[in-house]
Parts: structure tokens; sequence; C-alpha cells
């Protein structure tokens, strides 16, 4: 059989499953593209094929791309119950654990949502702020006028002072020292292990399967330590672990881990990396910049919000949520099997051209969360739980930030989208060069 014979066989394959249309390449070649080029591959599959289309992925069959904001309410919302939320997370079990949220449905998820929903929500997240401000400090003391500085690792070190200090309450200088050094081990997992079931096995102890399990152990000595002693000495607070342990309903040590280690893995680098985009955004746009850097001085929230969700919307830090049809589903005269994955694109939601004209473009006056279809925290039963936490931390930091140093970008060119697992990382992690640095003047002045 010809190569060419054998696309058309797949492509009419899916024609006849009842699935939407795609591209006819390779799947391989398809995979490739999307994996190294989500968004280019993404925004080329909606201009040829509209908002309902079909890749074909290695590893996961035909992949139902959604992204126009009816079929993406109904999905996430009208019609949730129809879907799978777990299933495309099972991948990740080994590190997150069984009573994790990610792999939580029905009566487990909402009441494991509902002890987690108390410390997470917008009022008690305000009691983190001080203690933000002073981790930014500490960070941006440490930037020198002249030199550039890549500020996705300086937002991964505040955003992860933050997980462990504010969120979890942990205090213990030693404790600390190690898991700075750890947790973002633990975020790199090799594809390969994700990937290939056959790549975890121990090797006699060598390989990336035993060594991920040895930082798995490691990580979870020090959560369990903390939490006995947390136990054993009461001491209140507004962090998950005080307020859980405190809350009245019994929860075990097992349960606690894997709601921190949750925290961590969807929390902590998203964050970062929607921080340094951010910066990389208001950097190339001089004007944007001035407004938000003022309206930090003016503690004018509407104006650094909006800076915020135009970078959410303009350069999202994933593409897609997944999601698997438990029974047929019908869209646009298509009728997709159960079974199949469908990939919920909020990426190219928040780029429809006739929702966001020019949607690459960066636009402090667009409002994006006034437009249809503008969910970057996901929406229905899994909306993101730390969507407050997020926004608290994005503006915190970016005023913090901007109060204390003059940045400007070190190159002219925009940076682009590398991929790394399912986040969207920008390729020089947003460099900026310090022009000036407030803090060591000894004055915090406006800019
Ligand atoms: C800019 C930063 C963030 C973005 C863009 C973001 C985005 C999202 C999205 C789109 C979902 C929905 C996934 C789905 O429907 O399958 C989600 C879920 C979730 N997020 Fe976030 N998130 C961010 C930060 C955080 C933070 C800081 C935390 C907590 C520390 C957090 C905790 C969670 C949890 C626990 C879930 C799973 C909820 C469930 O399945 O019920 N996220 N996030």
């Amino acid at each position: 059989m010809t190569g060419t014979t054998s696309r058309r066989r797949s492509w009419r394959a899916t024609r006849a499953a009842g699935l939407p249309p795609g591209p006819r390449w390779p799947a391989l070649v398809q995979t490739l593209v999307w994996v190294l080029a989500p968004v280019e591959f993404g925004r080329f599959c909606l201009r040829r094929y509209g908002p309902l289309f079909t890749a074909r992925i290695v590893g996961y069959g035909p992949v139902v791309h959604v992204c126009a904001p009816d079929t993406v309410h109904r999905v996430l919302r009208t019609e949730a119950d129809r879907f799978d939320a777990t299933k495309a997370n099972e991948v990740i079990r080994f590190v997150v654990g069984g009573h994790s949220l990610l792999l939580s449905a029905g009566a487990a998820h909402t009441a494991r949502r509902r002890v987690l929903m108390g410390p997470l929500h917008g009022a008690n997240v305000a009691r983190y702020v001080a203690l933000m401000e002073s981790i930014v400090e500490r960070e941006v003391r440490g930037w020198r006028v002249g030199e550039t500085v890549r500020l996705l690792e300086c937002c991964q070190r505040i955003t992860l002072e933050v997980m462990m200090r504010a969120v979890f309450g942990i205090t213990d200088s030693a404790r600390l020292a190690r898991l700075r050094l750890l947790v973002p081990r633990l975020l790199d997992i090799s594809p390969l292990v994700i990937l290939m079931p056959a790549a975890r096995r121990h090797f006699g102890g060598h390989g990336p399967w035993a060594r991920l399990h040895a930082l798995i152990t490691e990580v979870d000595g020090i959560i369990h330590a903390e939490l006995a002693e947390r136990r054993a000495t009461p001491r209140g607070g507004p962090d998950v672990v005080s307020v859980l342990l405190s809350s009245g309903e019994p929860v075990t040590d097992a349960e606690l881990r894997d709601h921190l280690v949750t925290l961590l893995a969807v929390g902590q680098e998203t964050t970062a990396t929607q921080l340094a985009w951010l910066f990389e955004r208001l950097l190339r746009c001089p004007g944007a910049l001035g407004a938000v850097t003022s309206a930090t001085h003016r503690g004018d929230r509407e104006v650094i919000d909006a800076a915020i969700n135009e970078a959410v919307r303009a350069r999202p830090t994933t593409m897609d949520v997944g999601r698997v049809a438990l029974e047929p589903w019908e869209a646009n005269g298509y009728r997709v099997p159960a079974g199949t994955l469908f990939a919920v694109s909020l990426g190219l939601l928040h780029r429809s051209p006739s929702a966001y004209p020019d949607p690459e473009r960066y636009d402090l006056d667009r409002c994006p969360v006034r437009g249809p279809g503008f969910l970057p925290f996901g929406a229905g039963s899994h909306r993101c739980l730390g969507a407050s936490l997020a926004m608290t931390e994005m503006r915190t930091i970016v005023a913090a930030v901007l109060r204390s140093v003059r940045l400007e970008p070190d190159r002219p060119a925009a940076e682009w989208a590398r991929p790394k697992g399912p986040m969207l990382l920008p390729h020089r992690g947003a460099s900026a060069r310090v022009v000036a640095n407030h803090l060591l003047d000894g004055v915090a002045r406006s800019c």
C-alpha cells in the first residue's frame, strides 16, 4: 500500500467514524507538528477546517478539537456529564496520587473540591499578599543594573516560594531549602516516562523512572514530616494545611499529600509561565508598559487586571484541556463516537478572529474578559480551583516588580512559544535587561 493510499484510507476512516475533518497528513507528521508547534498547528487547522476539527495523534488516535464558544460551553458546562475529565490525567497518577482532584470524578470530586475551596477562595488568598510582596522584594534585590534576567526563572522561584510558604505554610528552613531543589525537578518529568509505560521500570536503580521514584519518595518524606509536626503542634493560619487540619473534617495524611502535590503540579509553574508571558508582552508594548507601571503606583487594579487578562488571552500557558466522550456526541452535523478524546482548545477559543480581531496583537484596550468565550481558567465543575490565587499572585507580583525596577527587552523580537510538556514557555525565558533598580537606590520612585 502506498503512503498516499494509506493516508486516503485513514482520512476516509475519520469521515466514516463521523469525526469532523482534519489534516490528511500521516499521523506521525501531525503528531510531530502538534508537539513541536501546537499554536501554529491549531491556527492552521482552525483556518482550514473551522472550529471543530480532528487531528490524528500517535498514542491517542483521533483527537477532536473544539474551539467555538457554543461547543466549548456544551462540553465543559451543559453536557459535562457526557465527558470524563480524569482519563487525560491518568498519565500523572504516579506523581499526584489517587486522591488528587485531577483523578476524581462525581461525588468524590465534589467533596474534595469543597475541602480545598476554603483555603483557596478570594478572601483567604488576600491574606497571602504581604508575604508575596516580601518574596518578590527579596528576589528583585538580587537584580543588578545592566544585567539580563530571565524573568521566567525569577517567576518560577517566586511562585514556588509563595506556594511553599504562603499556601502550604512551611516555615522550617531545612525543608524549604530541600524543596527548592527538588520541586523544579519533580515538575520536569521526562516525556519518555509520561508517554511510554514501558519506560517506567527501575533498570537496577538507573534511568528516569528510578530517578523520579527517588525524587517522589524524598518529597513525600518532607511533606509527611511537615504534616506530622503540624498535627502535633497546630499553629493556625490561612494556609491550606492549617485550614484543612482545623476544619473538623477528617483528612488523612495521604489525602493531604496528594492535594499538596496536585497544587504544586498544576498551580506553580502555570502561574510563573503566565507571568513571564505578561512581562514578555508588556516589555514589547511600551504604551501598555507605561500604563500598567503608573497603574501599579496608583493601585489601579482594573488596568493591571486588563493587562493580565490580555496576556492570558494572547499568550496562554496551555492550549487545551482534555475530555473523553462517555457516549456518542453530535455537533455541527458530525457524530463523534464514545471513547473519543476531545481537546477543548481554550488557546484557539481566545484567538478567534471574529471575537478578537488581529488576535495575536497584545492590546490593553481589548478587555477580553467582556468578550464572548473568555475562559482562561476553564469552566464547569473542573474550573480552576486556584483562579483567585493565580490572579492575586499575578497582580501582586507584576505590581511589586514594576514598582521596584525598570526593565527593557534584551532583544526587540517577540519570543515564540516553546512547548515543554503541556506548557508553552517564552523560548528565551522572557529575557529582560535591568535598566534601574529602585530597591538598590534605596528609594522607590515612579518610572
Ligand atoms: C495563570 C495560572 C493558571 C491557569 C491559566 C490555570 C488554568 C486552569 C484550567 C484551564 C483548569 C481547568 C482544567 C480542566 O477543565 O480540565 C485548571 C484546573 C485546576 N487548577 Fe488551575 N490554573 C492556574 C493556576 C492555578 C493555581 C495557582 C492553582 C492552585 C494552587 C490551580 C489549581 C487548579 C486545580 C486544583 C485544578 C483542577 C480542578 C478540578 O479538576 O476540579 N491553578 N486550571
